[in-house]
């Protein structure tokens, strides 16, 4: 063609809403979803969380209100963070915990998938996800992990469908996997926070658990999670956690971390689950009421992004309006 200097070879596939939607890759579906939530013991009022636009620490009661709204709104799967009143240097009283999973699964049974954050770090004096040397400069391994098991075990005795390990020790999962078993809680999964990297990106939901790490001689978390530059410790982790009986492996945060998304799904055959975490979501939130970005856009972009990038599943603190956003996306 003489007169056609420079023919369509991309864009004819762009040029409408219609060949945008049909070429623009997976879909995404809200049934992919999980829903943090937070629950504190005797809170009077449910409570805002800086930086957690739209996010509530809800108490016992409002726990069960804020559940049935997502189920109208299409979500059923939810990862549980209690918030105790108490707190020890070696935390043995779960009470609350056990109370608020018994309550919520009495009321909604089968209707929702309740995964429960499994770490000390809200139950520790010195904020830290697992127990102390009696020098106050080290996480002990091994007393943690049995803490940790005996705690996954009061929650799925409890009535969670899912345990998630999120503290880092080593070895909790085959010894939560154990524990499970012996009570022949066999359908009671485990979700591991398997690529956890050491991040700032935790900031706003440790101001809502409370659980900054705050020991004199220990005050990062950089002794059980990963650096951040690391990709083959991340593998590594992963890799241990599906040989020690993980049904899910997570990655987290998210949106910079989308490497690690797709080479553990190359790397395995286990679901692969994303968490935009709340300094994530809270980036997307400031920007949006600076008017510099547009929150549901910004929000289903990443979602998009870490399902192209390999994730099989996505914690978002907006997890809640998903099906709406993406029953409403624009192509
Ligand atoms: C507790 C825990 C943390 C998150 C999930 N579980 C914080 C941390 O490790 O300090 C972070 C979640 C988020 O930021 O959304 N171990
Ligand atoms: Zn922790």
């Amino acid at each position: 063609m003489e007169n056609i200097k420079y023919p369509l070879t991309e864009r004819r596939q762009r040029s409408s809403s219609a060949m945008r939607e049909l070429s623009a890759g997976r879909h995404l579906s809200h049934r992919a979803f999980i829903q943090p939530l937070f629950v504190e013991e005797n809170l009077l009022q449910p409570r805002e969380v800086n930086g957690l636009d739209h996010v509530l620490v809800e108490n016992e009661n409002s726990i069960l209100f804020s559940i049935e709204a997502d189920i109208h709104r299409g979500i059923n799967k939810f990862l549980l963070f209690p918030v105790p009143v108490t707190r020890a240097e070696r935390p043995s009283d779960f009470s609350f915990a056990i109370s608020i999973v018994k309550k919520i699964k009495e009321h909604f049974g089968d209707d929702i998938w309740l995964a429960l954050d499994c770490c000390l770090c809200s139950y520790t004096t010195h904020g830290h996800c697992g127990i102390l040397n009696d020098e106050g400069t080290g996480v002990l391994n091994n007393p943690s992990v049995e803490i940790l098991s005996q705690y996954a075990l009061q929650l799925a005795l409890a009535g969670a469908d899912c345990i998630a390990p999120s503290d880092m020790m080593d070895g909790r999962i085959a010894a939560i996997r154990n524990k499970l078993d012996a009570f022949s809680l066999d359908a009671v999964s485990i979700l591991s926070y398997s690529a956890k990297f050491s991040s700032q990106w935790y900031g706003p939901f440790r101001d809502a658990c409370h659980s900054s790490p705050n020991a004199t001689g220990l005050r990062d978390r950089k002794t059980y999670q990963l650096p951040v530059s690391d990709a083959e410790a991340a593998l590594s982790a992963a890799a241990r956690d599906e040989q020690e009986g993980a049904d899910m492996l997570m990655v987290k945060p998210a949106g910079h971390f989308t490497d690690i998304i797709y080479r553990l799904k190359q790397q395995t055959k286990k679901p692969v689950v994303a968490y935009h975490v709340s300094g994530e979501y809270a980036t997307i939130e400031l920007l949006a009421k600076q008017g510099l970005l547009q929150r549901e856009q910004a929000h289903i972009e990443i979602w998009a992004s870490l399902q192209r990038a390999g994730a099989d599943s996505i914690i978002s603190y907006a997890a809640r309006e998903a099906r709406q956003w993406i029953e409403n996306r624009a192509y």
